[in-house]
């Protein structure tokens, strides 16, 4: 399954090729642009692969394992977690080649980058889907290559679930319906559990998976409270300067928020920003409930200050779940088709304790 691999000659044939950055901070809005596609070699010695055995042998025979990542873009400081636990991972030193393409937020970039990968005759392709349908066209030509593909993160609904090897992300159904339990628990321990309770939800990018799920989840409990009033949703493109344009306009419409639930967290930094400059607080001692999704670092530190309420973890480091995926394909072994990643919520009143142990 291994190929040997030259990465300058790579580096000539990806003729999209720009250099992304991993390091940085997530950047507010995705700007609508071409993919773009490099072959990596940085390291992050947070997040170590565990597959050290089969790695060596393949360095010192000199053979690296290829993997084609499609990465969704760098729309938040998950994406930006995300992205540096799979470059992390997939290290020369760790026995791969990992030809890294941002998408910038676009399914018509990561079919292309599918596509690149599928002519540089790749072993793996690893996507991480902007959207859950539209793949079957691309994924059958992966097939027929004879390419395993493994999704992570987000999901894709195919209409043949041979298309792709193995998926492994968050249960983002799951998260909906912690959140909501979390609000209707908080709400009860400030005695408003029978008060009607107007609600606005910033959605992430719609059709994904992290959308549905959380927008699902949060919808079937409201059910079981017929005081939640849902005022109105609408997308903010899971990035914090959509977030707080959304945010803006709510205020501008609705007087009386109670709750905004925002389905990350950097769309709630967006939001908290506009409740702010329109005058009003929020957080556990304000105006209004912040429910967020994620659990980065900085939500932390914006609960810390009193401006978040809860956030519902969205684990990102899937670097090391990948890798051992690919691992045991190499010796022939089966893989779990289905992987969920166990998550936490994280109120405010528990955020400095928890803090230090957090990873990303
Ligand atoms: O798919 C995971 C979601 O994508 C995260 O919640 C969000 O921050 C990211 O953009």
């Amino acid at each position: 399954m291994k190929k040997k691999f030259l990465c300058t000659l790579i580096s000539v044939v990806m003729t999209t090729a720009m250099l992304a950055g991993c390091g940085g901070g997530a950047k507010p809005t995705d700007a609508p642009a071409e993919s773009k596609t490099e072959s990596t070699k940085e390291t992050d010695t947070a997040d170590q692969t565990k597959t050290e055995t089969k790695e060596e042998d393949a360095k010192e025979s000199g053979e690296s394992i290829v993997v084609g990542f499609s990465q969704v873009g760098a729309e938040s400081d998950w994406r930006t977690a995300n992205t540096s636990s799979m470059k992390s991972t997939f290290t020369e030193e760790n026995g791969y080649t990992l030809l890294f393409d941002d998408a910038q937020q676009k399914q018509e970039n990561q079919i292309k980058a599918v596509r690149n990968f599928i002519q540089q005759d790749v072993d793996y392709i690893v996507i991480a889907p902007v959207t859950e349908t539209g793949w079957d066209t691309v994924l059958k030509e992966a097939q027929d290559a004879g390419i395993p593909v493994i999704i992570v993160d987000r999901m894709v609904d195919v209409s043949d679930d041979s298309l792709y090897t193995a998926w492994v992300g968050s249960n983002f159904l799951q998260e909906g319906y912690d959140a909501a339990d979390w609000l209707a628990q908080y709400l009860d321990k400030q005695g408003r559990g029978s008060e009607e309770i107007n609600i606005v939800t910033l959605q992430g990018t719609i059709g994904a998976s992290a959308q549905i799920g959380r927008t699902n989840g949060v919808e079937e409990r409201m059910k079981d409270h017929t005081n939640w009033k849902m005022l109105e949703r609408q997308t903010g493109e899971f990035t914090q300067a959509r977030g707080q344009e959304v945010m803006e306009s709510f205020l501008k419409s609705y007087d009386d928020i109670d709750v905004v639930i925002a389905e990350n967290d950097n769309m709630a930094f967006g939001a908290i920003d506009a409740i702010k400059a329109a005058g009003k607080t929020c957080g556990p001692n304000g105006d209004i409930i912040i429910v967020s999704f994620d659990a980065v670092a900085a939500a932390f530190d914006s609960m810390i200050a009193g401006d978040m309420n809860v956030s519902v973890e969205c684990n990102p480091l899937h670097g090391p779940r990948v890798a051992e995926l690919i691992q045991k394909l190499e010796k022939g072994e089966t893989v779990d088709k289905i992987a969920y990643v166990e998550e936490g919520v994280y109120p405010a009143d528990t955020a400095e304790a928890k803090k230090p142990t957090r990873e990303y």
